[in-house]
């Protein structure tokens, strides 16, 4: 985390300056965000950055929790929060992997621009599982290389040596999709504006379904979201193993 804390405190100052890359389809991600949001909602932000997202969402929500490792992007994000006089977005300094909030905290979790930057992208898609609501939705925004530039895949490391790129993990958005699905997840919208831009996914988290005090329960789902929903739920008809069966229980 130092290393990588260290890069984006010198990014800092450019990344705030710089404008959005395109206007129309951010603005679509968060009319598509807001169509999950409610007035009581708990929102954690992690990878905030410059908190200009947090801020555009917080009249929407309750309360928005926004983490980031860099204290120069935070100093950013709380002069602007004041400047515009929102008060509902808390600003810390911590990383995902290392924030202790108790599980089942929020509504949303949003993760905007970060899962290509995480060494441990699998582990951090579980705990966001674990930190929503049954029902809650991860918001996310993902740089997808695998899908074209794979020839950056042989860059990386000398950006890295170079002190010139932070960690960057290059794959495809199918492989997202289904790390997604396999940590518990039910892909509701998913968006890719152009081949070479970011892959937008909103993935809800599934409801447990106690399969003991009612078995018939699952047959009586409506539609089935997903192929590995409907995977969990054949297991359970099957084998009825448990009495709890959280998606990510069943399917291991
Ligand atoms: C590319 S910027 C994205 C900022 C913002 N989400 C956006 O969409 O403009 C990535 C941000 O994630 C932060 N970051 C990197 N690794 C992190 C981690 N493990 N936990 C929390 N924040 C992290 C960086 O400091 C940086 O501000």
């Amino acid at each position: 985390m130092k290393d990588e804390s260290r890069f984006w405190d010198r990014m800092a100052s450019r990344y705030y300056r710089s404008p959005i890359k395109d206007p129309e389809a951010y603005r679509r991600k968060l009319d598509a965000s807001r169509q999950f949001f409610n007035p009581d909602a708990r929102v954690l932000e992690f990878g905030c950055g410059t908190g200009g997202t947090a801020i555009a969402h917080a009249p929407y929500v309750q309360h928005i929790h926004a983490i980031d490792v860099s204290e120069k992007m935070l100093k950013f994000a709380r002069s602007q929060a004041s400047a515009q006089n929102i008060k509902n977005v808390t600003f810390e300094k911590a990383s995902i992997e290392s924030i202790d909030v108790e599980d089942g905290s929020f509504d949303v979790v949003l993760g905007l621009s970060i899962l290509h930057l995480l060494a441990n992208r699998e582990a951090v898609t579980e705990k966001v599982f674990r930190l929503l609501k049954p029902g809650g939705v991860f918001i996310s925004s993902t740089a997808c290389m695998g899908d074209n530039a794979m020839f950056f895949k042989y860059l990386i490391p000398v950006g890295r040596a170079l002190g010139l790129f932070p960690t960057v993990k290059v794959f495809k958005e199918e492989q997202l999709v289904n790390e997604l699905v396999a940590s518990g997840f039910a892909i509701k919208h998913q968006w890719r504006p152009r081949k070479n831009m970011a892959a937008f996914i909103i993935a809800e988290k599934q409801q447990v379904i106690d399969c003991l005090t009612n078995p018939t329960v699952v047959e009586r789902q409506p539609a089935v979201i997903s192929e590995t929903t409907e995977f969990i739920n054949r297991k359970v008809i099957h084998k009825g193993i448990s009495d709890h069966c959280v998606a990510t229980e069943v399917a291991s």
